[in-house]
Formats: C-alpha cells, sequence, structure tokens
C-alpha cells in the first residue's frame, strides 16, 4: 500500500511549533487555551468536558517583540479518551502537561506522561489553579518527583510554570518557555513540498458532508490539489479555519479544515496532497477514489481494523458509561470507533453518519427511531438495535468484536542457517549448495538471504538433502545440502533466514 511518512527536506524555513495540551480531567487545559486565544470554548462544551481533540493557531508577541505563531491542541482529559489523547501526543511536537495544584498528579497526568515519554516529546509543566485557596504547587511537584519528572529546583531540569489560568498568572512565561523550547528544537518545514500532515478528529455535518481538522507538518496543502489519505483521495475545493474563515492554502503548523472529503478519516491519520494525476494513480492504485472503510484503518501509528459504532441513550449518565463500556472492548487488532453518540432518538444524521463506514452498528438504549431514520435503516441495511439493559450490550459487542477481529498473519522467524559449501549453479535461477542449521529449523519454503547483516532477497529453498536422503526440513547443527531458487547469487557464508507466516 503506498504510504509515505511525514518527512522534512534540504529547503526549510522555520515553522510553528504544535502543542499538545496534556493532563487529568478537569485540571483546566481548556480553560488555559481558553484564556491563550481569549474566547470561550469552555462555555459551549458539552457537560464542560472537551470530548475531541480541538486545535488552534495563536500569535504571541514575545518579550523582544517579535511576533510568533503556536499551534496549540487541545486533548479530552476523561479516562475514556485515551485514543485522542495519544493522537494529540502523536502529532504534536511539544506538549503542556497541565497539573492542577489543588488535585496534584492523578491518573491521566501519569498516562498523558506515559504517552510523552514513549514519543520523547519535549514537555513543559504547568502547575494550574495557583489562584486557589488549596492550590499548593510545592506538594505538585514532589508528587511530580515521585512519578520521575524532576522539575526545576526539584532536582532535576524539566521545565515548569506556575499559572492560573483565571487570573492569567503565569501564562506568558509559559509561552515564552513553549517559545524557548520551541527554538530549541528547530522545527522547520519545506514550503516548496506538497503538504503532509495528520488528522486530528473527522466529523459528519449532513448539510456539508464530511469534514477533516488535519494539521500540515510539512509542505503546503492547496485548494485544487488532492487530498489523500490510506487509499483514499478527495479534491480540496475549499480549505478553512478552525474559526471558520476561508484560506486558499495551508501552511506547516497551520490546522484547518477541509469539507467535502470522500471517506470518514480516523483520527491520527496521516495525509499528504499531490497535484499531479499521474501520481496520483500511482499513489491510490485501482483510481480507487470512494470509501471503502470500516474494516482496514492503516494509517498513521495504529493500523489496526475498527468496529464502528453509534450510540444513543436516553441520558447523559447512562450514555457515558456505555460509550466507555464499550471502548474498552476493543483489543489488540480492533479498535472500537465511536462514530458518534448522544442523547434522544435514533434520527436521519445517525443513519447518514453510519453509512460513512462499512458494517456500522446502532445501539439504542432505552430510545426509539424516528420514520425517516427507520426507513434509511429498511431501504440501505443499516444495522440498528435496542437494548434496555446495559450488560446485554457489552455482551453483543464482545461476541461482534469475536466475529470482527481479524486475523493478522505475520512473518516469523523458523531458523537461520549459514552457506557452507558452494555448487554449481543449475541454470539461472538455481543453485545448488551446502549449508548448516544455526539455529531454529529450516523447513521448504521461504528464505530471505542476509548478507553482513543485510537482508539482500529472498529466494525458495525446494529440496533439502541430508545424507542422500530427501527431508522437508532440518534442524540445529544438521549439515544439509539444499536447491535454492532465487534470483540472488548466494555466496559463502550468507545467512538463510527461514519464514514461516503466522496468524494471530
Ligand atoms: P477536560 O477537557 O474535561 O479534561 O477538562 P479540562 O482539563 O479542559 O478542564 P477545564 O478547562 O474544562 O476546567 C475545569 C474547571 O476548572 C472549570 O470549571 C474551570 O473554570 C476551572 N479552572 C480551570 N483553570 C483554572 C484556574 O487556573 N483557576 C481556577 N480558579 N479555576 C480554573
Ligand atoms: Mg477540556
Amino acid at each position: 500500500m503506498p504510504k509515505k511518512e511525514i518527512h522534512t527536506s534540504a529547503r526549510e524555513t522555520p515553522r510553528p511549533p504544535v502543542v499538545a495540551i496534556m493532563g487529568h480531567i478537569d485540571h483546566g487545559k481548556s480553560t488555559l487555551l481558553d484564556y491563550i486565544r481569549k474566547s470561550n470554548v469552555v462555555a459551549g462544551e458539552a457537560g464542560g468536558i472537551t470530548q475531541h481533540v480541538s486545535a488552534y493557531e495563536i500569535e504571541h508577541k514575545t518579550e523582544k517583540g517579535d511576533v510568533k505563531h503556536v499551534t496549540f491542541i487541545d486533548t479530552p482529559g476523561h479516562a475514556a479518551f485515551m485514543e485522542s489523547r495519544r493522537h494529540g501526543a502523536t502529532i504534536a511536537d511539544i506538549a503542556i502537561l497541565i497539573v492542577s495544584a489543588e488535585e496534584g498528579v492523578k491518573e491521566q497526568t501519569r498516562e498523558s506522561l506515559k504517552l510523552i515519554n514513549e514519543r520523547g516529546t519535549p514537555f513543559v509543566v504547568a502547575i494550574t489553579k495557583t489562584d486557589k485557596p488549596n492550590a499548593n504547587p510545592i506538594r505538585v511537584k514532589q508528587e511530580l518527583a515521585e512519578a520521575d519528572v524532576f522539575v526545576e529546583g526539584y532536582g532535576g531540569d524539566t521545565p515548569c510554570v506556575e499559572i492560573s489560568a483565571k487570573t492569567g498568572a503565569g501564562v506568558p512565561e509559559l509561552l515564552e518557555m513553549l517559545l524557548l523550547v520551541a527554538e530549541l528544537e528547530e522545527f522547520t518545514a519545506d514550503d516548496n513540498a506538497p503538504g503532509e500532515g495528520f488528522v486530528l478528529e473527522s466529523r459528519i455535518n449532513p448539510k456539508t458532508g464530511i469534514a477533516a481538522v488535519s494539521i500540515v507538518k510539512n509542505g503546503v496543502v492547496r485548494v485544487g490539489d488532492f487530498f489523500v489519505i490510506d487509499n483514499v483521495a478527495s479534491k480540496i475545493k475549499k480549505i478553512t479555519k478552525t474559526d471558520g474563515a476561508t484560506i486558499n492554502e495551508a501552511r506547516a503548523g497551520t490546522p484547518f479544515v477541509i469539507t467535502g472529503l470522500t471517506g470518514l478519516p480516523p483520527a491520527g491519520a496521516t495525509f499528504y496532497v499531490t497535484r499531479d494525476k499521474k501520481e496520483l494513480k500511482r499513489l491510490v492504485p485501482n483510481g480507487k477514489k470512494t470509501a471503502e472503510r470500516g474494516q482496514q484503518n492503516a494509517t498513521g501509528d495504529d493500523a489496526r481494523a475498527f468496529f464502528p459504532l453509534i450510540i444513543k441513550g436516553d441520558t447523559r449518565g447512562t450514555l457515558d458509561a456505555i460509550v466507555m463500556a464499550a471502548q474498552r472492548l476493543g483489543n489488540e487488532n480492533l479498535v472500537i470507533r465511536i462514530l458518534a453518540s448522544g442523547i434522544g432518538d435514533i434520527n436521519e444524521r445517525d443513519m447518514q453518519i453510519a453509512k460513512s463506514a462499512k458494517d456500522t452498528i446502532v445501539i439504542g438504549f432505552n430510545v426509539s427511531i424516528d420514520t425517516t431514520a427507520y426507513d434509511i435503516a429498511k431501504k440501505d441495511a443499516v444495522n440498528v438495535k435496542f437494548f434496555d439493559v446495559i450488560y446485554k450490550i457489552t455482551e453483543y459487542i464482545e461476541g461482534e468484536v469475536k466475529t470482527r477481529t481479524p486475523h493478522i498473519t505475520v512473518e516469523e522467524e523458523a531458523g537461520r542457517a549459514r552457506v557452507i559449501r558452494m555448487f554449481n549453479k543449475i541454470g539461472k535461477h538455481k543453485q545448488l549448495i551446502g549449508a548448516i542449521v544455526l539455529e531454529g529449523v529450516i523447513p521448504l519454503g521461504t528464505i530471505k538471504i542476509v548478507r553482513n547483516e543485510n537482508e539482500i532477497g529472498t529466494a525458495k529453498i525446494s529440496e533439502i538433502e541430508v545424507d542422500k536422503s530427501k527431508r522437508n526440513e532440518v534442524d540445529k547443527g544438521t549439515q544439509f545440502g539444499t536447491l535454492i531458487e532465487g534470483k540472488v547469487t548466494l555466496a559463502l557464508g550468507d545467512i538463510l533466514r527461514a519464514i514461516r507466516i503466522v496468524e494471530k
């Protein structure tokens, strides 16, 4: 499958750093971002909880008077949104680990830290809510040390700023600190390259279609380009900033929204753009421009298949509980993806979202379905299930997970042998050699040839002989003669790695 790595190239210019705000629920991530951008997103959030990842680009005037751009990603702190935090951590160049001065280090603080460390992301600690009477920044620093984060003055040099998102105290220092880290890391991009980056989140709007909030990490995305994710290409007709303003191009470090996509891309997916129709043909084989999603989600760092669900419930509390329970039921090869969830009857919008992915199941808990949605479900064979007991839902999803989990085949090494004798070549692609098994077993079948620790090709063992008798396999210590078919001309000392395909 054609897939590109995000790369950087020679002609680089500085780009704004992408900063993820991470930490435990209610520790003040959105309030900080809100203070920074001086608008009011927190008030508009359902239940005051961030349910998805949002991105904003801000302009900051430094102490020296320079204007610098920083892109922030807000991530949810609720335990149920591990995947969202993971994507935030993957996409960001720098992280701010928010810790409330009242509550200190909590479960999702530690989990955020783990994600940050796994990716080696540079980070700054912000101890927030320092305006509160019970604030105890010293205790927070001690707790951080217990979690192996040693801040300045507490045995280490991890930058740490005490702030209040209410009064704004410490926020300018935090921004200066971020820009300092960014300067040290020197984030650059090539303005002449076609854009590449990540999808932060995708949504479906019944009127305007599928939209993706994305961030360019290198190059430029322009109106007219083909936007390619996985194997799906969409021609870009319109680009907007996250505040809704239309733009013609998005440069590196900038979050932007593309509307009218052909498929619903998973959060965290990598994208790239191309203008060239020929290249598009090469990258998107079979001219496949339509979505065929729901089964394989082979993008970004998450190459697992996913199981799309829509969950409607009668009350917030039960809905949250069902969503959380459902999300836990995935496994290492299958991710549960809740495409949408909400309170109220199953409606037309739910059906449209359901149809954007393959084999979506729409679950209703103590709700019913309206007539339009019912007609769509019947016409387009959308799977809708109703429940009135929560554990029946989990039982049902568990059953589905079992049948949907793909069997992933992986290559395993069965054994290794070394070439110790060379005989004549028989024909162009056949040679007889003598070898000794160093490890494991060598069966008939595929081998990889390793020379000076580099894999130089593959071949097939079509015959094995020990003391003039034919064998199907040989084990450790055995010397054997073998007929090898393949293009590589073998040499003394080459290592033959026998490969076995195993289903997991
Ligand atoms: P999730 O997105 O759900 O993980 O929460 P969050 O970390 O984004 O927390 P949010 O910004 O929504 O803040 C939670 C509560 O703490 C809100 O009621 C804020 O008003 C309050 N809060 C946040 N920062 C401060 C602060 O510095 N001082 C005071 N006094 N209150 C704060
Ligand atoms: Mg929030």
